[in-house]
């Protein structure tokens, strides 16, 4: 038996790729290489298996994900597959909506077809929106801030009721922020065009893509005024899914649609993660604070309680270590896998 991963030659499919069959099990990858790359699909084969099976196709396509789940003989599915830039779904809210609620449904009308039952999806905390009480637990308040974090919203919406008419048994992990990268450096974060998110953005700064990170709000009621994040380790987020499935496999695990979130529980700032980072490349990375960016919330973390009860998974890697692994892929890899 198999695991399908759709969208595994991206940022966190890739990865995770790499940990389940670490684990053991047989993965098969299905992506439309929309935001990835065929060396994407090299770099996780050199760490796995030359013939790990690779499907290039859309995840929307329910006769494209019915074919691979019948020839792999797939029993379980973990679900990344989606467009995630927040700004890019400002400008562009239905193309998302289409394509990351079009992918869920896609995949979950293959799995009925097929009678496989499995799932684990790619949610994220960005359906907290602003909270008014951090740690966010699981029952916080749900709301989207942007088109992408509805599109979560309505594939969440969707997954429930699905699970509801049975047939269907579902984690819902809700990422706080991954960042790093595999260890061995041949893995990595590889954004395409400038890059959206902090530290690919402050990566490039430091290998001269960029000229200098601009830290967005400096004014917030934070101690040092800039915006605070849960960053957690991607190889610990890769490891989190393999527990996730192996909780959804055992008898006496979680059933119908639950959420979980995926964090370390602790909160840092951006200017912690500047110093952090310029600790760990051994010179200062040149940056400014301005004003803020449109849509950021002020600050949030995770109550992590449920993932270590549940799934027996807590994050292990430091901001250290992630920003050295991060690191590390860049320096080997500084225009990303194509150069
Ligand atoms: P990514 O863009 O690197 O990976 C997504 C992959 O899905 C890409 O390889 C892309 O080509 C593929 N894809 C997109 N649309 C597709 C389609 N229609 N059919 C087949 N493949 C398709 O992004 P990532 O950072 O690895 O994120 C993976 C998942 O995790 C996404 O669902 C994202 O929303 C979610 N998530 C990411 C973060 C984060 O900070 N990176 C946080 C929370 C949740
Ligand atoms: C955003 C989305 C999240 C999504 C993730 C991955 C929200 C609220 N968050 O997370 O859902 O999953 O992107 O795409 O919708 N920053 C800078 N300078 C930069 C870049 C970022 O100061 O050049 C700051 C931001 O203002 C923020 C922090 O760094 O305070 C982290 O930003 P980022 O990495 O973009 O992640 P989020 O905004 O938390």
């Amino acid at each position: 038996m198999a695991v399908l991963v759709t969208g595994g030659a991206g940022y966190i499919g890739s990865h995770t790729a790499v940990a389940l069959h670490d684990a053991g099990r047989q993965v098969v990858v299905l992506d439309d290489l929309s935001n990835s790359s065929p060396a994407a699909v090299d770099a996780l084969r050199s760490l796995t298996r030359p013939d790990l099976p690779f499907v290039e196709a859309d995840a929307a396509d329910v006769d494209s994900v019915g074919r691979t789940l019948a020839d792999h003989r797939v029993d379980e599915v973990v679900h990344f597959a989606a467009f995630k830039s927040v700004s890019g779904s400002i400008s562009d809210p239905e193309g998302y909506h289409r394509n990351n609620v079009g992918c869920t449904a896609g995949v979950v009308a293959a799995m009925r077809a097929h009678g496989v039952s499995r799932l684990v999806f790619s949610s994220s905390c960005t359906v907290y929106g602003e909270p008014n009480h951090v740690p966010v637990t699981e029952a916080s308040p749900i709301g989207a801030t942007n088109p992408y974090g509805a599109t979560k919203i309505a594939c969440e919406e969707l997954l429930a009721a699905e699970a509801d008419v049975g047939g269907l048994d579902v984690l819902l992990l809700r990422y706080f922020n991954p960042v790093g990268s595999h260890p061995s450096g041949d893995l990595g974060e590889d954004p395409q065009g400038v890059p959206d998110n902090l530290v690919p953005y402050l990566m490039q700064v430091a290998v001269g893509r960029q000229e200098r990170l601009a830290v967005f709000g400096g004014d917030y009621d934070t101690p040092d005024g800039s915006a605070i994040r849960d960053y957690l380790h991607v190889m610990d987020l890769a490891e989190g899914h393999v527990a996730a499935l192996n909780a959804l496999a055992d008898g006496d695990g979680p059933t119908g649609c639950t959420a979980v979130n995926l964090g370390t529980g602790t909160g840092y700032s951006v200017l912690d993660v500047v110093a952090a980072a310029s600790r760990v490349i051994g010179q200062p990375v040149p940056h400014e604070v301005v004003g803020r960016r449109a849509g950021d919330i002020e600050r949030i973390w995770a109550d992590p309680a449920l993932a270590i009860d549940l799934l027996g998974w807590r994050a292990t890697r430091s901001l250290d270590e992630m920003l050295v692994d991060h690191w590390r892929w860049q320096q080997r890899h500084p225009n990303g896998y194509e150069a």
